[in-house]
């Protein structure tokens, strides 16, 4: 039996480089070798301010992005987390398990109270019991994602491992699988590449406006004049040439800027062109589908059909272990 990859991303819209690099990139080189579900987790994008009119339509977006990216749905199963009640379900169960204390100590948590410490709701403290309701619904083995959800996967097997200390053995505990880009830092220079920061390159951007984007992106901010000599290994210009750039043309552009000989423009502009021909074939799936209602329809809805009939079983098996079941 093929083991089991779950992930998902919120539904913020368009997908940017950071998203694609840091897991579904992974998730498609898994989909052959293993029983893959990809989630839309549209009920983790509800923990912070959002405008209700724009939800399906971001939905669309991201199921269209994944499915542009190569997240073939003829080889794994997509679905919207909402369409399968059954998470929340899981996640009240959890909710019973799981100390405050181990959800306030939650970086993410953290940082969005901070973010927004007008309405810190509890949908927000408990965004990471969802996300492990999320992966233990499924039994999944393999959580492929970014560095940034690290902590989040950690929680999810402390869940996983009071639960079976509790109520006897349920849940595997799910292996974090982090991929070589698993943090992608944004334009700025700063902080992680996000949407919300709109530090990002979206995968959908046209050669043009990657070009612009770049052109006034930060870059190594020790080198002010073309002839300083620059230090590759601090820039985030440089980061993405690792990630789009061939060997070859990477390891010259970073003998270029320790010698001075490439300056930051000629820079960008081979660092344009590479993540342009990676993005170029996804673009094309993109405009090509992105229109069809039908097709991200039916995909979906077949995704929450399969992904309906393994959650009631999970359920069952919790509630029969809970004493819950007459
Ligand atoms: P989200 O939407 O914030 O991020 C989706 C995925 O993209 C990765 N990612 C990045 N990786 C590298 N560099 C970046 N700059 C970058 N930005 C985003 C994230 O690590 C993530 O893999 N809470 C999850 C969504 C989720 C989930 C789950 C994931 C809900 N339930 C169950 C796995 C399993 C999240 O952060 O989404």
């Amino acid at each position: 039996m093929k083991k089991r990859v779950f992930s998902g991303i919120q539904p913020t819209g368009i997908l940017h480089i950071g998203n694609y690099m840091g897991a579904i990139k992974n998730w498609v080189s898994l989909i052959d070798s293993h029983d893959c579900i990809f989630c839309i987790v549209d009920l983790h994008a509800i923990t912070v301010p959002y405008e209700p009119g724009d939800m399906q339509a971001r939905i669309h977006d991201t199921a269209v992005g994944y499915i542009a990216s190569g997240v073939d749905p003829a080889r794994c199963t997509i679905f919207v987390q909402s369409d399968v009640p059954e998470h929340a379900e899981l996640t009240w169960y959890f909710n019973t398990v799981i100390p405050v204390a181990y959800l306030e100590r939650m970086t993410q948590f953290k940082d969005k109270s901070a973010q927004f410490h007008e309405n810190i709701t509890m949908g927000l403290l408990d965004y990471p019991v969802l996300q492990a309701a999320d992966i233990l619904l499924y039994k999944a083995d393999v959580v492929p994602v970014g560095e940034d959800q690290a902590q989040h996967l950690e929680l999810t097997r402390d869940i996983a491992r009071k639960f079976n200390n509790m109520y006897g053995s349920t849940f595997p505990e799910p292996r974090t699988l982090i991929g070589s880009a698993a943090r992608v830092v944004g334009l700025d220079g700063q902080a992680k590449m996000s949407k919300t920061l709109n530090n990002y390159i979206a995968i959908t951007e046209t050669p043009e406006e990657i070009g612009k984007k770049l052109s006034v992106a930060m870059t190594d901010p020790a080198r002010k004049r073309r002839s300083d000599s620059g230090n590759p290994d601090i820039c985030n210009i440089y980061m993405l040439h690792t990630l789009f750039t061939p060997g070859g043309q990477q390891r010259s552009v970073a003998a270029g800027c320790r010698s001075a000989g490439v300056g930051c423009l000629d820079c960008k502009k081979i660092l344009a062109e590479a993540i342009s021909t990676e993005l170029k074939p996804i673009r094309e799936r993109y405009e090509k589908i992105k229109n069809d209602r039908d097709l991200i329809r039916s995909v979906l809805d077949q995704g929450a059909q399969r992904c309906r009939a393994m959650a009631q079983e999970t359920i069952r098996e919790v509630k029969g272990k809970m004493g819950l079941l007459r």
